[in-house]
């Protein structure tokens, strides 16, 4: 009988997907289900051949550099890929491979609740009524931003982008879009392309943001780009923290220039930065997009067919090179 291949597992994935794992490999596993250090992960890569990781492993290239031969391929628990230095990894042969589509249900989910909290002063209102403290009501009480109707932006509309629109259409929102490349019209389902980003920002009373973090995108959001928006404009990020200037948006939310922010990412992860806090127009989770129990299985299935694929001689379907 054939040795199973050895697997290491980052964090404690849902059970299904544990158990499936241990089907079709050795599996090891962390005593306590927190980051490894980068000692263990080198470690790691000389006792095993595949890791199976989450965005919450971070494989930059001096780690990289480190693994060892055994470590032959590197399945991420997610569809962001920003946490592995893939140029790093490409040279020393690693296969990298990440779980796009099934959860850009979930995480457009989370981004209409985040707009929705953000425009209809969720934070405040849920403050006040878990406090004790609603003890009168007016016409002027707790007036928010109206969502139907109005026009929402989304940046990079790839499958998340595009499950944010399709939710959106549901409040007859007007979708304009930024891409690197149009959608063919039977997907844009008359959404409105912009060529240029700037265009894309004067026309978005709500902005989605939907796009990888690379060194392209990073302050994609800062002053000058917050400057072209509508007045009162709201901005959600359920994709990475680094697509924001933190501290441009932490003026505009005082100012008043943007009037609600919904957040689930940060560029600190995790924690968060404490000065968002303070702002009453944030609505914040904790990076929790794909956090459904249904998405939490098909990452980790998704995960382990590409390591199936790969350990089978064939080319895993989400292999990023
Ligand atoms: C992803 O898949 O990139 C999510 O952010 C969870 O890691």
């Amino acid at each position: 009988m054939s040795k199973k291949p050895r697997l290491w597992i980052s964090r404690f994935l849902s059970s299904s997907t544990m158990n499936k794992a241990k089907e079709s490999y050795e599996v090891y596993l962390p005593e306590i289900d927190k980051p490894a250090s980068k000692e263990e992960m080198i470690r790691l890569s000389s006792e095993v051949d595949a890791f199976l990781i989450c965005h919450s492993e971070i494989i930059d290239s001096d780690l990289a550099q480190q693994l060892k031969p055994r470590l032959k391929i590197i399945a991420n628990h997610s569809v962001g890929v920003d946490h592995c230095n893939l140029e790093a990894l490409n040279s020393k042969g690693i296969v990298v491979t990440n779980t796009p589509d099934v959860l850009s249900d979930a995480t457009a989910e989370i981004s209409m609740l985040l707009l929705l909290g953000a425009a209809r002063r969720a934070v405040e209102a849920q403050k006040i009524v878990r406090e004790g403290r609603w003890d009168s009501w007016s016409p002027s009480f707790m007036v928010g931003k109206q969502v139907t109707s109005q026009r929402l932006g989304i940046i990079g509309m790839g499958r998340v982008g595009q499950a944010m629109a399709r939710n959106a259409r549901g409040f007859n929102m007007q979708i304009h879009y930024h891409n690197r490349k149009r959608l063919p019209q039977e997907q844009e389902c008359e959404a409105v392309y912009h060529r240029e980003i700037e265009e894309l920002f004067k026309v978005s009373d709500f902005l989605s943001l939907h796009c990888p973090a690379t060194k392209m995108t990073r302050d994609l959001i800062n002053e000058k780009t917050i400057d072209l928006m509508p007045d009162d404009a709201v901005i959600v990020n359920a994709a990475r923290g680094t697509l924001i200037d933190e501290e441009a948006l932490i003026s505009a939310l005082i100012s008043g220039k943007i009037s609600g922010a919904g957040l689930d990412c940060f560029v600190k992860e995790p924690g968060g930065n404490p000065k968002f806090s303070k702002l009453k127009n944030v609505f914040m989770l904790p990076h929790i997009g794909s956090a459904t129990a249904k998405t939490r299985d098909a990452m980790g299935f998704r995960a382990l067919e590409n390591l199936d694929a790969f350990f089978s001689g064939q080319n895993p379907v989400d292999q990023i090179f």
